[in-house]
């Protein structure tokens, strides 16, 4: 089997952005693919946490991968930082990374303008992103579109890593592939309140989000205030129409319908019928995720799950870094 790693920070609670761009795609994959999926906590430091929340975040984290559908049976769901190889190897990473192509990341400029005091972490999260992702002879990573330019700067160090200390035709790393959803079935969800900018989930103003763990009646809330347009028709153009194409695709990723069904099934409605549908699908798809959340989050069989993983994790993670020691000469030989 392939095998597949992405991660998820603990920065907030995972919005439905996460959810369309990332975990569906974990779930649908996951009976292909040997998988790892990671709580990133140590990328969540690179921006200021609170310590107990961020603790809380990341089994509530834990607990929605099995929520939404994610099979411990399958795949391996460990915390990044207890998996120290992770760290070691991100420096070996550093060390072999040109600092312009860390300064040249948009997420780096984008994070960096938003903090009043710019953590050297927050440069270096693209090297920690590398390090995850090569440990596990990651062949495919299935990430939202935002992720593309680190996937591209992995892809960039594992051939200059091979091509500096392997030798001739032989490879140190396994390259990674990056798998993105289409615009159109939710690589890039858009905030409900700024339709041209991406959800996140530690945007200040939490209307502009669905948390996967908003209640029934927030999430119907949220969605009767999502930001549109003044034209009146329901069609899918996230040029012209951002709102409204944005809210299709969270519609055509919680059920059935494709976009173009949507579209024509609300041809004569108005936004208003539109956004009530809408919040009702939602709403049906998210309540047994809630239900299967609640009976996982305080149980001894989440620690269990979270153990295991790590221990599988290290099996491999330990073994790369070991070459990777190898191959630059670090410590003594083995
Ligand atoms: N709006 C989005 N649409 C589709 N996919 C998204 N992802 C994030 N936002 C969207 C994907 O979710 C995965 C996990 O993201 P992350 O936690 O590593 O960090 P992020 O990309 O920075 O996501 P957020 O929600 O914006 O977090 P904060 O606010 O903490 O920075 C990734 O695969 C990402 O592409």
């Amino acid at each position: 089997k392939e095998t597949i790693f992405s991660g998820i920070q603990p920065s907030g609670i995972p919005t439905i952005g996460n959810y369309i761009g990332a975990m569906k795609q974990f779930v649908d994959l996951q009976k292909e693919y040997q998988c790892y999926f990671c709580i990133v906590d140590q990328h969540a430091i690179t921006v200021p946490q609170d310590r107990l929340k961020l603790r809380e975040q990341i089994l509530q984290l834990a607990a929605l991968y099995l929520a939404v559908g994610i099979d411990p049976e399958q795949a391996a769901i460990f915390i990044q930082s207890e998996v120290p190889a992770h760290s070691e190897a991100a420096w070996i990473v550093q060390c072999n990374t040109p600092l312009g192509e860390l300064e040249r990341m948009t997420q780096f400029k984008d994070k960096s303008q938003k903090q009043e005091s710019v953590a050297a972490g927050l440069l270096t999260y693209p090297p920690l992103m590398v390090a995850d992702i090569i440990l596990y002879n990651t062949n495919l990573v299935p990430v939202g579109e935002d992720q593309k330019q680190h996937l591209e700067l992995t892809r960039d160090f594992v051939a200059r890593f091979n091509s500096r200390y392997a030798g001739k035709n032989q490879e140190i790393l396994a390259t990674p592939e990056v798998k993105i959803p289409e615009k159109n079935s939710g690589g890039r969800i858009m905030s409900l309140q700024e339709p041209t900018k991406k959800m996140s989930k530690s945007d200040s103003n939490a209307k502009g989000f669905i948390s996967m763990l908003d209640e029934p009646k927030v999430i119907t809330k949220k969605i009767r205030s999502a930001v549109t347009d003044s034209s009146g028709i329901i069609e899918y153009d996230p040029e012209e129409k951002p709102g409204i194409s944005n809210l299709l695709v969270i519609y055509s990723a919680v059920t059935d319908y494709t976009i173009e069904e949507l579209a024509d099934k609300y041809k004569d409605s108005g936004y208003a019928e539109f956004k009530t549908d809408l919040a009702e699908a939602v709403v049906t798809w998210i309540e047994p995720i809630h239900e299967r959340y609640h009976a996982i989050l305080n149980s001894e069989e989440l620690h269990t799950i979270l153990d295991e993983g790590a221990l599988s994790a290290q099996k491999v993670a330990n073994k790369t870094l070991q070459k990777m020691k190898n191959a630059v000469g670090l410590g003594r030989k083995p």
